[in-house]
């Protein structure tokens, strides 16, 4: 029976052969090169360059991923209750670690819960055209969360995106320039977290992702000293600092360039696209210019209760919540920075479309 079926089968190789000839004896003058006695150079050409191809794909797939050398200094965690309290503020407001390591988060949703804040167990996926990138469990836990690793290497995660390994991340986290105090804070307070068992799979990058992580993406690199400590204040340089290296307003808020792979865009004056589930938003022009800037005409009172109000629209990545309890003072020092601005003129359309309407 199986013989049978073999030889049916190389019949109708053998048929295919015949009308595959007949057929390009059809075939125009100027592709005559495929005539019988060439097309078998013809597919050894072409059969080489698919091995190449796959060659090149098993290359770009299972290459070990580099290993930066970056050093980094072990430090002492604090237990001091006033540090944990500034890390978990930190955490949960202005740095919003838990935008993103929190499992119930569909973008960013409300873990605020009744009972208090969620755990930091990780598990939220993004789905994103590199691959699918997993949130990893920063609780405590040893087996699935961050109990094993040092401080040191997880400052070093914050401030250069390597993992623990010493490999390039996709850059979701930028603390390049975080103080040494709130560093200390962040990090003390997650180790000091209950664990909570949650095993988050590995990310996983389809070719694209690979070659970004391989081959284009590079580690961050501090571009000025590290300061040791900032004091809160309504101090301008507080502000800046809360702007740029806490909060990271100008990720979403300047123009990306993805051709360059790098912000081309004058800080903060208005951001490229996200497209929600029924929106398409865009982060506006937060420098004080007289006709194009958001919040030219807003007062301090009305930007702190624009924050304290959250989200308008459910689909927005402004994280709103994170945000939203963060202390008075420090929504004054961002809103007083952001008004000490060059004012830059860029008209920036409307801040949200809705996508029925752009399909119109
Ligand atoms: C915008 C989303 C986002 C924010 C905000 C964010 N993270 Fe992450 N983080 C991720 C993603 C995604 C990964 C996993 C990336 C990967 O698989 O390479 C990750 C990985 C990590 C890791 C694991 C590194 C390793 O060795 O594997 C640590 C630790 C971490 N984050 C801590 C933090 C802390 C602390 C904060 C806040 C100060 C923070 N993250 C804020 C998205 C975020
Ligand atoms: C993850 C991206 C992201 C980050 C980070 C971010 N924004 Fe936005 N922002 C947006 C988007 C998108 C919108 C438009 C949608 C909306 O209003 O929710 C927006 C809107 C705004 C608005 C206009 C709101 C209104 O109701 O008119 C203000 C003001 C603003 N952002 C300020 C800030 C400040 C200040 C920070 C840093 C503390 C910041 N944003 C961080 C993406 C971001």
């Amino acid at each position: 029976m199986v013989v049978r079926r073999r030889q049916g089968y190389r019949f109708q190789v053998w048929r295919l052969k015949i009308s595959v000839f007949d057929a390009l004896k059809t075939i125009p003058f100027q592709y005559q090169f495929l005539k019988p006695h060439k097309m078998k150079l013809f597919l050894k050409i072409g059969g080489l360059l698919i091995g190449l191809l796959l060659l090149g794909y098993a290359y770009i797939q299972f290459a070990p991923s580099k290993s930066f050398d970056l050093p980094y200094s072990e430090f002492e965690l604090s237990t001091d209750s006033t540090v944990l309290e500034r890390g978990k503020y930190l955490v949960y407001g202005p740095a919003r670690c838990s935008e993103c390591h929190t499992q119930e988060t569909e973008g960013a949703v409300a873990f605020v819960k009744k009972e208090g804040l969620s755990p930091l167990a990780g598990g939220h996926v993004f789905h994103t055209p590199i691959g699918e990138i997993y949130a990893k469990n920063i609780t405590s836990d040893n087996e699935t969360g961050i109990g094993k690793l040092s401080p040191g290497a997880i400052a070093r995660t914050l401030r250069h995106a390597v993992n623990s390994q010493g490999h390039v991340m996709v850059p979701f986290m930028k603390y390049t320039h975080l103080s040494e105090a709130d560093m200390v804070a962040i990090i003390s307070f997650l180790k000091a977290q209950a664990p909570v068992s949650n095993p988050v799979p590995k990310s996983d990058y389809n070719l694209m992702g690979n070659m970004a992580l391989k081959f284009f993406l590079k580690p961050h690199k501090k571009t000025k000293p590290i300061i040791k400590d900032i004091k809160p204040s309504l101090d301008l340089d507080y502000g800046a600092y809360l702007t740029h290296e806490v909060t990271g307003c100008g990720s979403c808020h300047t123009t990306f360039n993805m051709d360059k792979m790098e912000y081309d865009g004058v800080p903060l004056a208005g951001g490229g696209d996200f497209v929600g589930k029924e929106h398409i938003f865009r982060p506006p022009n937060l420098t004080p210019d007289p006709k194009t800037g958001h919040i030219t005409n807003w007062t301090e009172a009305q930007f702190v209760s624009r924050f304290r109000a959250g989200k308008v629209f459910k689909d927005s990545p402004m994280p709103w919540e994170n945000f939203g309890l963060m202390k008075d003072d420090d929504l004054k020092a961002v809103y007083r920075y952001l008004q000490s601005l060059p004012p830059h003129e860029n008209d920036m359309g409307l801040v949200v479309r809705a996508i029925a309407e752009e399909e119109e």
